[in-house]
């Protein structure tokens, strides 16, 4: 697809919170909420970025697309929660996220990426395929409200 891209991928900032905490509630993530992300904010280790429109919608004033949210601990990049908004899926919004998260992850001196996703979410699976993730694991039932069992999957991320 050519299209003009209309977003960038940028830090998220605290006033950004409250729409970050709103696409997690729209798409059903696991629930961080605002107090949880804020402490990200100030860990060194926490990746939060944020896909933000050139321009807020001028009807909604919104100006977030979506969002990522990792963390490196010992050499490893934890992909917490990333949404996009329905409206704005299958644009390359989520890879672009998924992608500055991988390279700020190994800069910050991750080897390997690692995350939970439902079974049953096959868009997810496909988008992490793309960057080389593999199942490399099953958590029976780890999901609730439905319950659902969680695959592991991870990939290396070679030092270039
Ligand atoms: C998963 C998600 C972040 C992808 O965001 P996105 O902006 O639509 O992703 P992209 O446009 O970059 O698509 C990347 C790839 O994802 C896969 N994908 C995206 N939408 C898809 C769909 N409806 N069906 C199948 N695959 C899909 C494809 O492999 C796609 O590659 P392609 O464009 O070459 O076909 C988005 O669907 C979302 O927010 N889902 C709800 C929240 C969620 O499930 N998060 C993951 C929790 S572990």
């Amino acid at each position: 697809m050519n299209e003009r891209r209309d977003y960038r991928v940028d830090l998220a900032t605290r006033h950004d919170l409250l729409e970050v905490v709103e696409i997690e509630d729209a798409c059903q993530l696991s629930a961080w909420g605002w107090d949880a992300y804020h402490g990200e904010l100030a860990r060194p280790e926490a990746i939060m970025l944020v896909a933000r429109r050139s321009t807020p919608d001028w009807q909604t004033g919104k100006s977030l697309y979506g969002f990522i949210a990792a963390r490196v601990t010992a050499e490893e990049l934890h992909i917490n929660n990333i949404g996009v908004r329905t409206s704005a899926r299958g644009r390359g919004i989520g890879s672009a996220l998924l992608r500055a998260a991988l390279a700020t992850g190994r800069r910050l001196g991750a080897h390997t990426a690692l995350l939970e996703v439902r079974a049953g979410n096959l868009e997810a699976q496909a988008l992490y395929r793309r960057f080389g993730f593999e199942v490399t694991g099953r958590r029976r039932n780890y999901y609730h409200g439905p319950t659902e069992d969680a695959l592991l999957m991870s990939v290396t991320l070679v030092r270039r």
